[in-house]
């Protein structure tokens, strides 16, 4: 197992392209289950997680080939067989073959997903509203297994707006009997990317980007060629790297639209932004302000995948900020880290903590605990005076490709170890 070892106080410069987004690519990637013929997705991270989920639809016959951040299926061999293994129990997203399966065989029977440690993750969601679709749950503690004689669209309120629900429930509908309306959809950027690639598949959806999709069934899907959208949360992350080390970036790949919460909370730090079309440019900014509170919600509130690196930003803020983490009660476990380093805080609850700013870091070793703890850890690192040791990078891995080289490029001191 690796780790980082960061010499932090560098100031980021130049220009740096991200990478395909990891939440719609996955979702994209359990779609063209669906579609006949062969599908090619383009601009794929390669990820640990994209890995993982390729392996595991190969593993159930579709033919898969991951090169160039091109992945090319072919699912026209793919067989039915319980979703089982490694794998799937060490990776959440695993969840997103449940719609895609049921809708094509039927049945499905997958043992329950695992992955980050962020707190009670229930999969109620999912199986709620399948079940609306017409599916009957057969109980067993350890697996979900589901089974329909034929779905059919119907008016759906989720039971709660969640992301991976909402993408399993249209990836079941859009070739299910009829019309499904889906109320409290999630609209986060990669729900609507999904939305875009079944359309272009020849699925209709409408709605996209609202909490309210309307799919008319339709029988087959075909393949096509789709390029996943840019990864918001990456350019989030390389955002504050720049604003925390006094910094001058440009980054690009991204649709600033999709981070419009995010970067109002930037403003309000008085951090140094121009947008333009189709990147966001960091500029050396004054003194840094604390926010009275940022509160984590579903889009287009604050991305609860970057409170965790804002926080970071927050321990350079003058003065005292509130994190309000909504969704996940594990979320703000990170903040031990950062204490090591230096930073300080006050947690009210699990969901709410104050952080008191600006702090000067100091590099000691740490861990990362999720995918963005972990970044949160690395920005850390880049603000810190000395050297930071950071180890568990198996999870930053999951979800940032070559995050290293990429700050490399920026004129950071980071190497792997
Ligand atoms: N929840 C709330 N309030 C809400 C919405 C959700 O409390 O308004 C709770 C739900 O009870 C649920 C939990 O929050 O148990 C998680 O929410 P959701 O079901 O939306 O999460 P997910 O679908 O399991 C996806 C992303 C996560 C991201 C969340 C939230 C993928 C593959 N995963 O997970 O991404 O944190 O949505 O936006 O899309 C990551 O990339 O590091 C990651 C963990």
């Amino acid at each position: 197992m690796g780790k980082f070892i960061v010499n932090g106080g560098k100031k980021l410069k130049g220009e740096i392209k991200v990478s395909g987004s990891k939440n719609a690519a996955l979702p994209v990637i359990c779609a063209s289950l669906l579609c006949s013929g062969t599908t090619v997705i383009k601009n794929v991270p390669d990820i640990s997680d994209i890995r993982s989920l390729l392996k595991i639809i190969e593993s159930l016959g579709c033919s898969v080939k991951f090169q160039n951040h091109t992945v090319t299926i072919n699912s026209a061999k793919l067989k039915y067989a319980n979703i089982e293994g490694e794998l799937v129990c060490k990776m959440r997203a695993s969840i997103l073959l449940l719609g895609p399966m049921l809708a094509r065989f039927k049945k499905v029977n997958m043992s329950y997903p695992g992955g980050c440690v962020l707190g009670k993750r229930p999969v109620d969601a999912h199986i709620l509203a399948l079940k609306e679709l017409g599916c009957k749950i057969i109980d067993d503690s350890q697996h979900i297994i589901l089974v329909t004689s034929q779905l059919k669209g119907a008016d759906i309120i989720m039971s709660e707006i969640s992301v991976t629900a909402t993408e399993n429930l249209i990836m079941a509908a859009v070739t299910a009997k009829g019309k499904t309306v889906i109320r409290l959809a999630a609209c986060e950027p990669h729900v609507q990317d999904l939305c875009r690639f079944l359309n272009k598949c020849g699925a209709k959806i409408k709605g996209i980007g609202t909490h309210e999709l309307v799919i008319e069934g339709i029988k087959t899907l075909k393949s096509c060629t789709y390029s996943v959208t840019g990864d918001y949360l990456e350019a989030g992350t390389f955002a504050i790297a720049a604003a925390i080390t006094g910094g001058d970036i440009k980054i690009t790949g991204i649709n600033p639209h999709d981070l419009d919460s995010f970067l109002q909370a930037l403003k309000e730090t008085n951090v140094n932004i121009e947008i333009c079309k189709s990147c966001i440019c960091i500029k050396p900014s004054k003194e840094l302000k604390a926010v009275p509170k940022i509160r984590t919600a579903v889009y287009p509130s604050f991305p609860t995948d970057l409170q965790a690196p804002f926080a970071v930003l927050l321990t350079q803020a003058n003065g005292e900020s509130k994190i309000y983490e909504t969704l996940f009660e594990g979320r703000l476990n990170y903040l031990f880290e950062l204490e090591k380093m230096g930073a300080r805080f006050e947690i009210i609850n699990p969901h709410q903590a104050i952080i008191k700013g600006p702090r000067k870091l100091k590099g000691v070793p740490i861990s990362s605990w999720d995918i963005r703890a972990g970044a949160a850890m690395i920005l850390a690192a880049l603000c810190a005076e000395g050297k930071t040791e950071i180890d568990n990078i198996e999870y930053i891995d999951r979800g940032y490709e070559k995050i290293e080289k990429k700050l490399q490029k920026l004129g950071a001191d980071i190497v792997r170890i």
